[in-house]
């Protein structure tokens, strides 16, 4: 029997996808910038699914590349260009959307791998709980995707990145095994924590298929505020001030006038601050009572504010979002840009933002830098415009000062193919070895994922 004519009876012909027009939105990334060849697209529904697409494929040594909704960053979630000779199997967990039911004392929920965030939340929502995660991307990202990345998002502040939402997980090996804990137990120190190993793993270890996730309690009363200050030290000053006033603090976005005024073309909207700072902060406290006294009096309070616009009514706080989530978005429009992701110590984030714009313009003569990101982790989202030619060359200079700055080459998009070849910036060769072990523990065959994260070259 063929690989392709197994697959047809592990999920159905009508889910094994071969033709190249049903195949090609499957095998481009979000960014438009990488982009690679599969043999066919396949689309489990089950666990017991995914276990036989990975036997067949491990049976016939061919790779598998594992995507969820498509909206990661780094090139992870499609084939890798110089692997169209051999292509592989690309298998999406879209159709693993089942939502169990919410359990209101443990305050948790197995769903499906390929349940997007959105869904997630309003299942929560509807039983009256939250999930502690958000990002722009919120409507196709899925929780599979989202803990395979370790994803952020604009709420880590407050309730942590993905891993820390992760209670429990079902997951197929390579071979087709299957390991699943969603028990949820509150306390459990039985040896390694395999779950929390493929938080952040990138589709190299184990396809997940299931999650037992955490949810919170909801916070209904919110109020937002578009902060200008002077300067990437005043909005890290700024920060520690709300901290200590502001127990309801679950937000603190920054921007820079460049962004913000692309944004503001692309969405063609007016900026709502007359006085213009040299670094914004997009603020958001939310609680159980109306939180806009205390918002408006800490900024009074506060010797960083120039300017600031407050919003309470939903309608006006989706505008301050707006103008923060469309970055990606008014950027892409604009151009494909070299798209680096990375975090320093929060102390050295006003040295990051001072020194990139000669970093870059060194790399790349004349093209433009955009910045933004979550202020509370210092992740600085860096994106150069006009930079196609000196790709390597802004790359190089951008993460070589962020490891300068003892910061990670890769705050919470992942490496994926991007940044494989750089990871020795962030983790030391003792370190590169132990991560390829346990891949060879997982993945014997490597057949997982093969050109993300552990590259060939991962230990320059
Ligand atoms: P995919 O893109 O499909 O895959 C991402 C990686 O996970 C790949 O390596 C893939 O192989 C692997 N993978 C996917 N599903 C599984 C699975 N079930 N089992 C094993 N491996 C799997 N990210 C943030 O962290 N914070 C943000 O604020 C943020 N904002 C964004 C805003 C926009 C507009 C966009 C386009 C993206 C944003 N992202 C952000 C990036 C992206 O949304 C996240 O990385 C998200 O976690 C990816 O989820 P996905 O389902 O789309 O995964
Ligand atoms: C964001 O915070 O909006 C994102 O992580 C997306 C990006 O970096 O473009
Ligand atoms: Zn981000």
């Amino acid at each position: 029997m063929t690989l392709e004519a197994a697959l047809r009876t592990a999920v159905g012909p009508q889910h094994v996808l071969v033709d190249s027009a049903l195949r090609r939105s499957y095998e481009t990334d979000w960014t438009g910038r990488y982009h690679g060849t599969c043999r066919a697209a396949v689309r489990p529904a089950t666990t017991a699914e995914v276990a036989e697409v990975l036997r067949a494929c491990a049976g016939a040594r061919v790779p598998v590349v594992v995507q969820g909704g498509n909206t990661g960053l780094v090139g992870g979630s499609v084939p890798a260009r110089r692997g169209d000779d051999h292509p592989p199997v690309l298998l999406t967990t879209t159709r693993l959307t089942d939502l169990g039911a919410v359990d209101r004392i443990s305050r948790q929920v197995t769903v499906g791998a390929g349940v997007t965030l959105a869904t997630l939340a309003a299942h929560a929502r509807a039983a009256g709980l939250d999930f502690g995660v958000d990002l722009a991307a919120r409507d196709s990202a899925t929780v599979g995707g989202m803990t395979a990345t370790n994803a952020g998002g604009i709420r880590v502040l407050r309730y942590g990145s993905m891993r820390e939402q992760v209670a429990g997980v079902e997951a197929v090996l390579a071979d087709g095994r299957v390991i699943s804990r969603l028990d949820g137990l509150a306390k459990d120190s039985t040896g390694y924590d395999l779950g929390h190993l493929l938080a952040g793993s990138e589709g190299t270890l184990a396809v997940i298929t299931r999650l037992r996730l955490r949810l919170v309690a909801p916070q209904p009363k919110r109020a937002a505020a578009l902060v200008a200050v002077r300067g990437a030290a005043a909005a890290v000053e700024l920060l520690a001030f709300l901290r200590a006033r502001l127990p309801g603090l679950c937000a603190a976005e920054l921007s820079f006038d460049a962004g913000l005024r692309l944004v503001a073309r692309h969405l063609r909207v007016g900026l709502p601050l007359a006085a213009a700072g040299g670094a914004y902060v997009l603020v958001e406290v939310a609680g159980e009572a109306d939180p806009l006294e205390d918002l408006l009096a800490a900024l009074a309070a506060s010797e960083q504010v120039i300017d600031a616009t407050v919003a309470s009514s939903a309608a006006d706080r989706a505008r301050l979002w707006q103008l923060r989530e469309s970055h990606t978005e008014a950027i892409s429009a604009a151009g494909m840009p070299v798209k680096l992701d990375v975090s320093v110590p929060i102390g050295r984030l006003a040295e990051l933002v001072e020194r990139l714009p000669h970093t870059v313009a060194a790399a790349a003569p004349g093209a433009e830098l955009i910045a933004f990101g979550h202020l509370a982790e210092a992740n600085l989202h860096v994106n150069v415009l006009g930079a196609e030619c000196n790709e390597e060359a802004v790359t190089a200079a951008v993460l070589r000062l962020v490891a300068e700055l003892d910061g990670s080459i890769s705050s919470e998009h992942g490496v994926g193919q991007a940044k494989a070849g750089w990871l020795g910036l962030s983790r030391t060769p003792a370190e590169i070895d132990v991560m390829r072990s346990v891949k060879a523990a997982f993945d014997p065959l490597g057949l997982l994922n093969p050109h993300v994260l552990l590259s060939p070259d991962s230990s320059r």
